[in-house]
């Protein structure tokens, strides 16, 4: 959430950090500045777009010139999205200027202090404060300050300062907040994300909490709190410009969507050996596996909604029982952690604030940590006892689609290894397993046929007011998903039921018309969803039903189907999901949202 970017070099600094915020809109999107050094710190933000800030740009009667700055797109916590409150926020004498990702916790008690020291604000947001602070200390070293801040402030932060007294260099840090320094040649960057750097070099530090940086244009200093200077190791990004580019999509969320089985392939296929589940990566052996009491599963939103799917098949292939929690709840709710139990931290980013706090309070209770995280290095990742990457190469679209379908993948993958491990399957239903699982793939492909069908049902759904999506079981679990995926970028309101809940509240908002998707795949549950199904038409709902090919009978009840190949009932959720996905999108098109910024939302959401 909110996108910072640095720059020192020899070019001028305002396209650059133009650019690299272009990448990083997907942080936040409600207001956007820069500040570059040009004789003075001159800054330029306004409330709204990018290209709000652009068009600002344009009019103005000079042009900026300099060739040091840093710039943000906000995503508004503190004050509401305004032309005051966008960053860069400076201190009152203008010495001062900062960008800011996160939150400041104790932002009012050093408001009071410096207000009684005579300081004056502009802004409501938490980040000024920070700028009057630093000025406040300030002594002539930007190093020195930054230590006397960091010891004065509490919360979450990325911070990047412009100071006009050192106007060659900037000083950055980050604590609970993504932040990269990118290495260049006579220039230097810093960058909340990979993206907004990839245009320019490939070469990068991860900073870790606390870890200062100063850059120059042709040095780079790391520091810890105690000034004494750090080597770090350096990273090497390996994917390819055009995976954070549209590729000729109209949005990243419909690049994503289709990118799902090649991402499916990279993370399934190669830990596949025979007829078994190799996960080399990770250092949990047969034994602490047979000995796991419990596992937590914790994480937020549509990764979530991916730990739901993994409850009932780790449950049912390893009879190993699991508790799902939301991150935001599980570390507040002093749960009991016991010795042999382990902990599964589920998130695409890597830096999703409340499981990154989720994955600390396991810890501190001694429990054993492995995380599925999609960014390599993020500090989920970096902090995890073992990590089981997806492949799904970099989400950009806000609203995930890609990331959730390998998640997902990856609880199939550990439901099959503890299996193995505990001898609760069989040779031959493994054989079986495997066989269905390295098919997951082709099987999301053919869904992906289904786009025109969908084109059309979107047309006519376009203007619902309610949608309800129900199913059964694992297809409860991905409902969830489908129910969010529509509301999060249509902003159509839509609930996920358990089929067999509706009758206890919710049915009475079915009228005449409603749609209610109806996700039918658990052979068990097939003739009871089909009732549920009656339910709903019985009272006008017009129903859209997702079963397995061959259960043709759904037909008769529902007013139109799509069919996921014959699979294992285990890994239905992958194909279920697209059709939804799909639908989501189309609707969100025809019913002129911005599909990859859709409102009030943010990616990677590093405040709790
Ligand atoms: C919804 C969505 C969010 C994320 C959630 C967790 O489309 O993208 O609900 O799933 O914010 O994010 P990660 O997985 O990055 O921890």
């Amino acid at each position: 959430m909110c996108g910072i970017v640095g720059y020192i070099g020899m070019k001028e600094a305002a396209p650059v950090l133009l650019q690299g915020l272009e990448k990083l809109e997907y942080r936040g999107y409600d207001s956007a500045g820069i500040a570059v050094y040009q004789d003075d710190i001159f800054t330029i933000k306004t409330k709204g777009r990018l290209h709000d800030l652009k068009q600002k740009i344009e009019k103005m009667d000079t042009s900026i010139h300099g060739s040091v700055g840093i710039g943000h797109t906000r995503w508004a916590t503190h004050g509401a999205p305004s032309d005051v409150n966008s960053h860069p926020h400076s201190s009152e004498n203008g010495r001062i200027s900062i960008v800011h990702n996160g939150i400041i916790e104790n932002y009012m008690e050093l408001k009071l202090f410096l207000q009684q020291e005579g300081r004056k604000f502009v802004s409501e947001t938490d980040t000024e404060i920070v700028a009057q602070l630093f000025d406040y200390y300030y002594q002539g070293d930007l190093v020195d300050t930054m230590i006397k801040v960091i010891d004065k402030i509490r919360g979450a932060y990325a911070l990047g300062v412009l100071c006009s007294e050192h106007p060659d260099e900037i000083v950055a840090v980050r604590k609970d907040s993504p932040l990269l320094v990118g290495i260049g040649q006579n220039e230097n960057y810093i960058a909340s994300d990979i993206p907004a750097l990839l245009e320019y070099t490939r070469d990068y530090y991860l900073l870790e909490d606390n870890e200062i940086v100063l850059l120059k244009k042709d040095s780079i200093q790391l520091f810890d709190l105690n000034r004494n200077e750090i080597k770090k190791e350096i990273f090497h990004v390996t994917w390819d410009v055009s995976a954070a580019e549209k590729d000729g999509y109209d949005y990243f969320m419909m690049k994503e969507i289709m990118e799902q089985p090649e991402g499916l392939r990279k993370t399934i296929l190669p830990r596949i050996k025979e007829n078994e589940i190799q996960l080399d990566q990770i250092e949990l052996t047969a034994e602490q596996v047979n000995n796991i009491n419990r596992i937590h599963i914790v994480a937020c939103g549509s990764a979530w909604h991916a730990s739901i799917v993994g409850k009932y098949i780790i449950e049912k292939l390893s009879r190993i029982p699991v508790e799902v929690d939301l991150a935001s709840e599980f570390r507040y709710r002093q749960p009991i952690l016991q010795k042999n139990d382990l902990c599964i931290i589920v998130s695409q980013s890597g830096e999703t604030a409340d499981t990154l706090a989720a994955l600390r309070e396991a810890k501190k209770h001694g429990v054993r940590v492995l995380s599925i995280v999609n960014v390599v290095g993020s500090s989920i990742a970096r902090e995890s006892d073992d990590v089981i990457y997806t492949w799904a190469g970099p989400e950009i679209a806000v609203a995930t689609t890609k990331g959730y379908s390998t998640q997902l993948s990856v609880m199939y993958l550990l439901a099959l290894y503890f299996g193995k491990a505990r001898k609760t399957i069989t040779e031959q239903e493994m054989t079986d397993y495997i066989q269905k699982l390295k098919k997951v793939p082709d099987d999301v492909q053919k869904l992906l046929e289904f786009e025109d069908r969908i084109k059309v049902l979107a047309k006519q759904y376009a203007h619902s007011k309610d949608v309800f999506v129900i199913g059964r079981g694992i297809d409860y679990a991905a409902a969830l998903e489908g129910s969010l995926k529509l509301k999060e970028i249509s902003y159509i309101h839509s609930e996920a039921y358990a089929a067999g809940e509706l009758k206890h509240g919710t049915i009475s908002l079915i009228e005449y018309g409603t749609l209610v998707v109806a996700v039918a795949t658990q052979q068990a549950l097939f003739e009871k969803l089909i009732s549920n199904i009656k339910e709903v038409k019985a009272r006008g709902a017009k129903v859209v039903a997702i079963a397995t090919e061959g259960s043709t009978s759904i037909e008769k009840v529902a007013d139109e189907v799509f069919y996921i190949p014959k699979t294992s009932e285990m890994f239905t959720a992958s194909a279920t999901v697209v059709p939804m996905q799909l639908l989501s999108y189309y609707i969100a098109v025809e019913r002129g949202c911005d599909v990859d910024k859709p409102r009030n939302l943010a990616k990677s959401v590093t405040v709790e």
